[in-house]
């Protein structure tokens, strides 16, 4: 397995919001993180990717301790719920920057920042000011910078934030081929008719903890519902039958 989440628990001082929770994302997985507003989501992405350190539990990254071992983080491509990216620099020196913080060579940097921009929609945006984008052409650099290093493993925190058909096509073709080559892909998102296809397993968080976990097909049968019925169902039942017993 690629990625490895076992007994998480996070609390920020309030009591825990992340409780106890496991889950695994295989090689060749695109693995969705679904849940409530405040589910703990983002919690569990940013544990997953080292920003927050878990007060319990064991996480797993190409076989390397999570924060200890930071050697993972040459293997992550990482998009944050909110990114946040240099005002004052263009599209093309932010592009550039990040190539050659992943350790590209100059030459290589340029050519992998000129093909992401290509691949996002964004290289006619080369030369302008980030401050003066779009909300979803930051979304596209953000991604775009997130890719340049080709990372095996992709976390996503809401990575269609804002992002049109077209762009939100493109960031799918590019979660099924990370996954194709062997890698893994985490990805939280509301957009459960976008899980169903694209998702080879998914986790639903409710108040910290897996209320559901593995193929539609099995999350479908764990809400109680045939094969003809959509995620978005089975998770209105999930996720009300967890609140009805947590209180
Ligand atoms: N830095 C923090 N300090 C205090 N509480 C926090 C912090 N970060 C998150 N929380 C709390 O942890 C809980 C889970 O938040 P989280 O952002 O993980 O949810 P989420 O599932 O990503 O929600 P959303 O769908 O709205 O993005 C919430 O109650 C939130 O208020
Ligand atoms: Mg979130």
């Amino acid at each position: 397995m690629i990625i490895e989440v076992r007994d998480l628990w996070k609390d920020f001082g309030e009591g825990p919001v992340v409780r106890g929770l496991s889950f695994t994302v295989e090689a060749g997985e695109v693995h969705g993180l679904l849940g409530p507003n405040g589910a703990g989501k983002t919690t569990t992405v940013k544990c997953v990717v080292g920003l927050l350190r878990p007060d319990r539990g064991a996480i797993r990254v190409a076989g390397r301790e999570v924060p200890d071992d930071w050697t993972y983080k040459e293997l992550l491509g990482y998009l944050p719920e909110n990114p946040s990216l240099p005002e004052y620099l263009t599209v093309g020196e932010f592009l550039l920057l990040m190539g050659r913080l992943k350790g590209l060579e100059p030459r290589e940097a340029r050519d992998r920042a000129e093909e992401v921009a290509a691949l996002f929609g964004v290289e006619a945006h080369w030369e302008r000011l980030i401050h003066d984008l779009s909300k979803g052409t930051r979304q596209r650099v953000a991604f775009a910078a997130a890719v340049i290093n080709s990372p095996k493993i992709l976390v996503l925190d809401e990575p269609f934030n804002g992002l049109d058909p077209e762009a939100q096509r493109v960031a799918k073709v590019l979660m099924r081929e990370t996954a194709k080559a062997g890698g893994a892909v985490l990805v939280s998102t509301h957009l459960l008719d976008s899980v169903e296809r694209l998702c080879d397993r998914a986790t639903i968080l409710s108040s910290g903890r897996a209320v559901a976990s593995g193929t539609i097909s099995e999350i479908l049968r764990r809400a109680g519902l045939d094969e003809g019925s959509t995620l978005e169902e089975a998770f209105i039942n999930i996720v009300r039958g967890s609140r009805g017993r947590t209180g």
